[in-house]
């Protein structure tokens, strides 16, 4: 099987020599890539059932176990090195450690090499303005295809926006088309199914979002939670528009493409949006929920958010990762006297872009579709209402960022063929490459 396998691998992970040198073992692979990894590092990562637990697939650290980080020799010493049949590294050590043995699987070990380039390379996500064309997924498709579902999670990290047809109208495959992804995220009631039903006259009362009579300002959602939710799902279940206009239509905006525009346009706006923070806070006091999405019953609760947050959040190489940005949940700035006038110029400037149509999408989510949207990436809004007679009704429904991550790797995983005790541990990244590391 193994055998088999090693043929079909490309060859950037079939080892075609390995040689000791100093402090380590230098491979070289058949696509004339050359590899150093240091003694101290193989030694410390072997995967041996002494060193690594096979069931629970984490390190057998326990005291005079395999692995006690304080039995770690410093400078292991290697007895012997080849490939062996299968095109594994073969390690025995010597030194302290006569006679353990360590063998690395080829695919593993190409990603974790410190020079290999794919690793450097980061995904790009592909900016977009109003002309963005959404990718559908058929609902039936995604929930039975693993493949279909990847391709959609691609285009959810690529684009943040796609739409699911032919959604049968419940909430019951609502929900099962969110847990194919992964559990829904738990709100701060049990009830983790939202209903936006324009007929609800007294939803207007807990949030923006249900005022239908008037445009809902392109958004992200929960922008006081510490962590906001990454997912959000929208499902249609009934649109009748006695008017057949554009009225309760969706609107999305690529944040990561504005949040560019006004680096290029206004850097220094740019800048204060990423280092000043622009409070945010929710209170809700006594709002009847139903005790949970399958019982009957309601019942009060409370909650209380406030985050120093700011609206557009770089990593350490500068690139844009998270847009936080609602108008409605800003609570008074905490900003010096001398930087506030900049920074609400700076936030006019973005609540501008988010707002302008060159770069906003306008569209229905259509009975039987659900939206999906980064809610990272994506602001999103509504036009009003202005016929009372119009009738929509959507469900709702969050994801947490793990969750959609947790999935995307595991199908990462599963299409590398790699086992388990190789996945583990793995970053995205390595785990695109070795998703594609065969020739067919
Ligand atoms: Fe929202």
């Amino acid at each position: 099987m193994m055998t088999t396998l090693a043929r079909e691998l490309k060859s950037a992970f079939r080892i075609e020599s390995v040689a000791t040198v100093d402090n380590g073992v230098q491979v070289t692979w058949k696509d004339g890539h050359e590899s150093f990894y240091h003694n101290l590092w193989l030694r410390d990562t072997c995967h041996c059932p002494e060193c690594f637990q096979r069931d629970t697939l984490s390190l057998n650290s326990g005291e005079g176990e395999g692995h006690d980080p304080l039995k770690m020799p410093l400078n292991p010493i290697t007895e012997t090195v080849k490939i062996d049949r299968e095109g594994n590294l073969d390690i025995i050590w010597g030194g302290e450690e006569p006679g353990h043995h360590s063998v690395f699987d080829p695919s593993w070990l190409r990603v974790q090499c410190q020079k290999e380039p794919a690793l450097k390379q980061r995904r790009t996500p592909q900016l977009w303005d109003s002309s963005v064309s959404i990718p559908h997924f058929d609902y039936y498709e995604v929930m039975k295809d693993d493949e279909a579902l990847l391709l959609w999670l691609e285009k959810m990290l690529e684009l943040g926006v796609a739409i699911i047809d032919n959604f049968p109208k419940n909430k019951v495959s609502f929900q099962s088309l969110v847990e194919r992804i992964g559990p829904l995220q738990q709100r701060y009631h049990p009830t983790n199914i939202f209903t936006l039903d324009t007929a609800n006259k007294l939803a207007g009362s807990i949030h923006h979002a249900y005022q239908y009579m008037e445009r809902l300002h392109n958004h992200t959602d929960h922008v006081s939670y510490n962590v906001p939710p990454r997912l959000k799902f929208l499902g249609c279940i009934q649109y009748d528009n006695p008017d057949h206009d554009k009225q309760a239509y969706s609107t999305l905006v690529d944040g990561f493409k504005i949040a560019e525009v006004l680096r290029a346009q206004q850097p220094k706006f740019f800048e204060l949006l990423t280092k000043e923070y622009i409070p945010t806070g929710r209170r809700r006091l006594s709002v009847e929920e139903n005790v949970s999405d399958r019982e009957q019953g309601s019942k009060k609760y409370q909650w209380d958010t406030y985050h120093r947050q700011h609206v557009i959040n770089v990593d350490e190489n500068g690139e844009v990762y998270q847009i936080r940005h609602n108008e409605n949940d800003r609570v008074p700035l905490d900003v010096s006297h001398d930087k506030i006038q900049d920074l609400y110029a700076a936030y006019q400037a973005f609540t501008t872009l988010a707002e302008s149509p060159e770069y906003v999408a306008k569209f229905l989510i259509a009975p039987g579709q659900v939206l999906v949207n980064d809610n990272w990436r994506l602001l999103h809004g509504r036009t009003a209402i202005r016929n009372p007679g119009l009738r929509q009704i959507l469900l709702g429904a969050y994801m947490k960022p793990e969750t959609f991550r947790s999935r995307r790797r595991l199908l990462l995983g599963k299409k590398s063929g790699l086992s388990n005790i190789w996945l583990m541990g793995c970053s995205e990244r390595a785990l695109e490459i070795l998703a594609d590391r065969t020739t067919i």
